[in-house]
């Protein structure tokens, strides 16, 4: 029996009753993956207004970058039939779950808050599956950029680079001046996130649609995905040894403690930054990846609700709901996370310089078509296509494969069902 129909013989007899069990009145059991500096004292901020509320909040935080553990441990928990009220899941996936039959509808509390109104298509669209709210949108990461440790851009000679030549310009520059020039990670989708990057601002954001959103053949083996690949190859000749196995958030930290000078990484990055204290413009920058500052790649968190059958639990879920989409929240989450909020009436305000850009830039990009889900972070394609591009992008980073070779790994990738 396939996975999906596990799930769905295992939940359709037990799961109602186990998980209304398992949770007690007037309590959330929130599936996370937000365990890194910034993205801790994210959630916090929300289970501080769940608990005002009068909800108890039960965590259920799952350590490792991008949620790959998590869907292990969300899958694990469905199958024993006791998914938890909430989890942190988003674009197609959304989909997927919903067609195994365990997520809630929350039309409750999207239409008292007026959702459909307020959210942008391309968010309640996803928020929702047949047509009902299933999931509540967090906030808005914007993944094409480039974060800079200006003492280290400085003390090289370099520049702030806007394309690629003068991307690698720096790089050499800061290598030369004994620094690592590009900080990164070792997971699969931290690869990922460079490799949609470098795509996009070879490529462009037509490029990028045809290639990562819509999966044409022909644009996955061209030449400009051959030219991705080339750059990306060249990329690599940057890292430090030490990349394999390293955790973004400790990539990051190589940024903002001048051992690094670049990092290609979505603004949760910037949660790191401002729980390390630093300032934008002053103690770290932003920049759009070179090549990228006309288009942006977005990555909406959201939380999906799980069908729970106590009725004491299923208001509390409304609570939830209705608390992620308030201005309260939205704001305070956002203003931690590094992300914008997913409501454009919030006030800008308290928000930094490389938010404001990032609203600037959806909007400017929105407007000219240049606005794209970003597939390493689940947002473009299912997460079968995703894991097996995954696959192809690591095991370009981590050997000599060439990116003939890649291209064509590529598009069969494209094709996993
Ligand atoms: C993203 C997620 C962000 C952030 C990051 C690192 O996929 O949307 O909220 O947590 O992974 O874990």
């Amino acid at each position: 029996m396939k996975l999906n129909q596990i799930i769905k013989s295992v939940f359709a007899t037990t799961a109602l009753l186990s998980s209304a069990a398992a949770v007690h009145a007037a309590e959330v059991e929130v599936l996370h993956y937000w365990t890194s500096g910034g993205e801790a004292k994210s959630v916090a901020e929300l289970k501080k207004i769940m608990e005002a509320k009068g909800v108890t909040w039960k965590d259920f935080a799952v350590a490792g970058g991008a949620g790959e553990n998590a869907t292990t441990a969300l899958k694990a928990r469905v199958i024993a039939g006791s998914p938890p009220t909430a989890a942190q899941i988003k674009g197609p996936s959304i989909q997927e779950w919903g067609q195994e039959g365990v997520l809630a509808n929350i039309d409750a509390a999207a239409t008292a808050g007026k959702w459909d109104s307020l959210l942008p298509k391309v968010v309640s669209n996803t928020m929702k599956y047949q047509g009902h709210y299933v999931a509540a949108p967090v906030n808005v990461h914007r993944v094409n950029w480039l974060w800079i440790n200006p003492e280290v851009l400085k003390k090289a000679g370099a520049k702030v680079p806007t394309t690629w030549p003068e991307f690698f310009d720096a790089a050499d520059k800061i290598q030369k001046a004994g620094f690592i020039a590009v900080a990164q990670g070792g997971q699969p989708w931290q690869d990922a996130t460079v490799f949609e990057t470098v795509a996009l601002g070879v490529g462009g954001a037509d490029f990028y649609n045809k290639a990562l959103v819509k999966l044409d053949p022909a644009t996955l083996t061209g030449p400009t995905m051959v030219k991705t690949f080339d750059t990306l190859g060249k990329i690599k000749g940057y890292i430090d040894k030490d990349a394999p196995g390293r955790d973004w958030n400790l990539a990051t930290a190589m940024v903002i403690n001048g051992k690094a000078g670049m990092q290609f990484m979505g603004d949760w990055a910037k949660g790191e930054f401002t729980a390390a204290g630093k300032q934008p413009g002053k103690d770290f920058l932003c920049a759009p990846a070179p090549g990228t500052a006309k288009s942006y790649t977005y990555n909406i968190d959201s939380i999906a609700m799980f069908k729970v059958k106590n009725p004491d639990s299923q208001k509390a879920q409304l609570t939830l709901a209705t608390a992620i989409m308030s201005p309260e929240f939205q704001e305070v989450f956002n203003l931690n996370k590094g992300s914008i909020p997913v409501r454009p009436d919030i006030p800008r305000t308290k928000f930094d310089s490389c938010a404001i850009e990032s609203m600037d830039d959806m909007a400017a990009s929105s407007k000219a078509g240049t606005l794209e889900p970003s597939m390493a972070h689940g947002m473009a394609v299912s997460s079968a296509v995703q894991g097996a591009m995954f696959d192809v992008v690591s095991k370009f980073m981590h050997s000599n494969m060439t990116s003939q070779a890649a291209v064509q790994a590529l598009a069969k990738a494209a094709k996993t069902q």
